[in-house]
C-alpha cells in the first residue's frame, strides 16, 4: 500500500481515487471493507486504538454476519489497512468518507456533532491537494453546508477541497449486502465535480442498475432522517393498532396481515411487537424533531413525539403483561428473559427494548436471568447488575415466566416441548410475535403475545391436559377464519 505524500490533480481523484474511511464502527468498518472489495486502496481511521488493533489483526470488534469473512478477503488483497494517524490519512486519501457516530446529546434530543466536526476539521487541516470529503453519518439538516464552508476555509487545499453528503441506509445484520447492493444511492453535492467523483467511486454499484438520486446537500441529509422517521412511524402505527386491539380483544396479527395485502401499504416494518430500538431510529426521530423546531418547522414533525411515545408504551405494556403472567406481582419471580440485543443478528444494545424491559423487571424485584446469543458482553457493560446466563437452557431452568424479547433464530427454533421440561411454569410472553403460538399451546404453555386475545393462564404450576385441550380449541377458533383465507405471513426481512 502506498503511503507517500502525493499531489493529485482533480482529474486523478475522479479516475483512480484512494479512499479513507474515518470512524470504524458498524458503518465505517463495513464501508472500508466493502470499498476494498470493490478494488480500491483503503485506509480506515479511528481514534480508538483497540478497534484499530482488532481490525488490523483481522478481527471485527462487533457482531455482523459475513463481515469477518469480508475483512479476511479484503486484508488478503493488501488493499486495506487501518490507522489512528490522521495526518497519514489526510495525505493518503483522495476521497475521505466520514462514518463517525452522531449520538443523542445527553440531556437533549439533539444530535451530538462533536465527532463529525472533529473528524472533518482534523482531516481538512492536513489536506493539501484536491480531495473530496464525503459525509455518511446521519446529521441534522444544514450540517453539510456548514462543514463545507468550514473545511474549505481551514484547509491548505482551499477550494480544491470539496464536501458532499452521501447518506447510508445499511441495516445492522445485513451490513455487507446493503453496502454492496443498496436499494439506492443518494448524492448530496454542491458541485458537478463532487457528483463526478461520487459517480466514479460508486461505478461498480451503479453498473448493477442501482438507482441514484442526485440533489443538494440539505435534501440528502433530510432523505436519511425522513427514511428512518418513516420506518419508525410504520412500526409505531402497527403498535398503536395493537393497543386498540388489546382494548377490544381483537387480533393485531390478522389486522397486519390484512393490511399487508394492500400493495400501497405493504407488510415490511409492519410487524407488531416490542417496538424499535438501536443506535439509529430512536435518536434520529428525536434529533429530527429538535432540528425542525430550530428551523421553525416543529409542527410538521410533531407526530414523531407520538411515534416515540407509542414505542415507549410497548415496553411498559410488556412489563405489565409479564407481571400479569406472574400472577400479579414480580417480587422474587424467576423470569427467563430471552434476548438483550435491539434486534436479532446484532450484538448492539443501544436503546434496546429487550435490555430495557429485562432491566425494568429486575428493578421491580423479579429474579431475572437474561440470555442473548451475542449481546451478553455489551448488556453486562450497560447493566452489570443484571444476571446473565451462558445458554438458553441455563436461562430457562426453573423459570416461572419466560419472555421473548429479541427474535433470535435460536429462540424461534427451540422446541416448546423441550423448553417446557426445563421451566418451573410454562408461561410465555412472546413480545416479538415470533414463536409458533400453536406449537407452544400444544406443548402445554400458557402463550401470550402483544395485541392479540389470549387463552386464560392456568392456575396450576403445570396445566392439566384438559386445560391444554380447552386452550387449543380456543386457538383453533381464533385461527380458523384466518386459515380459510390462507393467511399471508408478513414478509420476513431479507
Ligand atoms: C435502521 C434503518 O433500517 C437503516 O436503513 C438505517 O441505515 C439505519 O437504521 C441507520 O440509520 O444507520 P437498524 O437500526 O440496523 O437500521 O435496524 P432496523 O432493521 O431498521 O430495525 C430497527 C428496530 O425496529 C429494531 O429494534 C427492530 O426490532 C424494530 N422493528 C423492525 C420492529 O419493531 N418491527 C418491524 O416490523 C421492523
Amino acid at each position: 500500500m502506498r503511503t507517500d505524500t502525493h499531489h493529485l490533480t482533480a482529474a486523478r481523484v475522479t479516475a483512480t481515487p484512494r479512499i479513507t474511511v474515518v470512524g470504524t464502527g458498524y458503518l465505517g468498518a463495513t464501508h472500508a471493507i466493502c470499498m476494498a472489495q470493490l478494488g480500491y486502496e483503503v485506509l480506515g481511521v479511528d481514534v480508538d486504538t483497540a478497534k484499530i488493533d482488532a481490525l488490523r489483526s483481522g478481527r471485527v470488534p462487533f457482531h455482523e454476519p459475513g463481515l469477518p469473512e469480508a475483512l479476511d478477503q479484503a486484508m488478503s488483497t493488501g488493499r486495506l489497512d487501518f490507522t489512528t494517524d490522521f495526518s497519514r490519512a489526510a495525505q493518503f486519501g483522495d476521497i475521505h468518507f466520514l462514518c463517525v457516530g452522531t449520538p443523542q446529546k445527553p440531556g437533549s434530543q439533539a444530535a451530538d456533532l462533536r465527532f463529525v466536526e472533529a473528524a472533518a476539521t482534523q482531516l481538512a487541516a492536513q489536506i493539501t491537494g484536491p480531495a473530496l470529503i464525503v459525509g455518511k453519518s446521519t446529521v441534522p439538516v444544514g450540517t453539510a453546508a456548514m462543514l463545507r464552508e468550514r473545511v474549505r476555509t481551514l484547509s491548505p487545499a482551499g477550494r480544491a477541497l470539496d464536501l458532499a453528503w452521501n447518506p447510508e441506509f445499511l441495516r445492522e445484520g445485513f451490513a455487507v449486502q446493503d453496502t454492496l447492493h443498496p436499494d439506492r444511492l443518494v448524492f448530496g453535492v454542491a458541485s458537478t465535480w463532487a457528483e463526478q467523483v461520487l459517480r466514479g467511486v460508486y461505478r461498480p454499484i451503479l453498473e448493477e442498475g442501482t438507482p441514484v438520486v442526485v440533489s443538494d446537500l440539505a435534501t440528502s441529509e433530510l432523505v436519511k432522517v425522513a427514511a428512518n422517521s418513516f420506518l419508525a412511524t410504520k412500526i409505531s402505527y402497527i403498535n398503536a393498532m395493537a393497543e386498540v386491539c388489546e382494548a377490544v380483544d381483537a387480533d393485531v396479527g390478522d389486522l397486519a396481515r390484512a393490511l399487508a395485502h394492500d400493495d400501497r401499504i405493504g407488510g415490511r416494518f409492519l410487524r407488531p411487537g416490542l417496538g424499535f430500538g438501536g443506535g439509529c431510529l430512536p435518536k434520529d426521530i428525536r434529533a429530527f424533531q429538535h432540528r425542525a423546531r430550530e428551523l421553525g418547522a416543529g409542527a410538521a414533525v410533531r407526530f414523531l413525539e407520538d411515534v416515540d411515545a407509542i414505542n415507549a408504551r410497548r415496553r411498559s405494556r410488556t412489563v405489565e403483561l409479564v407481571r400479569e403472567l406472574a400472577g400479579g406481582s414480580l417480587l422474587g419471580v424467576r423470569i427467563a428473559a430471552l434476548g438483550a440485543a435491539f434486534k436479532p443478528d446484532s450484538d448492539d444494545v443501544r436503546d434496546s427494548p429487550a435490555l430495557d424491559v429485562a432491566h425494568r423487571l429486575h428493578r421491580e424485584g423479579a429474579d431475572v436471568v437474561v440470555y442473548d446469543p451475542e449481546a451478553a458482553e455489551n448488556a453486562h457493560r450497560v447493566h452489570p447488575d443484571l444476571p446473565l446466563a451462558a445458554s438458553l437452557t441455563e436461562a430457562m431452568r426453573g423459570a416461572q415466566v419466560t419472555v421473548l424479547l429479541t427474535e433470535w433464530d435460536e429462540f424461534r427454533e427451540a422446541r416448546p416441548e423441550s423448553l417446557a421440561a426445563l421451566v418451573a411454569e410454562p408461561r410465555v410472553l412472546d413480545a416479538r410475535d415470533a414463536l409458533d403460538a400453536r406449537g407452544y399451546t400444544r406443548a402445554g404453555w400458557a402463550y401470550r403475545t402483544l395485541g392479540r386475545p389470549f387463552a386464560p393462564v392456568p392456575s396450576a404450576a403445570h396445566p392439566t391436559s384438559a386445560a391444554v385441550a380447552v386452550r387449543e380449541e380456543e386457538l383453533e377458533l381464533c385461527t380458523a377464519a384466518a386459515e380459510d383465507a390462507e393467511p399471508v405471513p408478513l414478509p420476513a426481512e431479507p
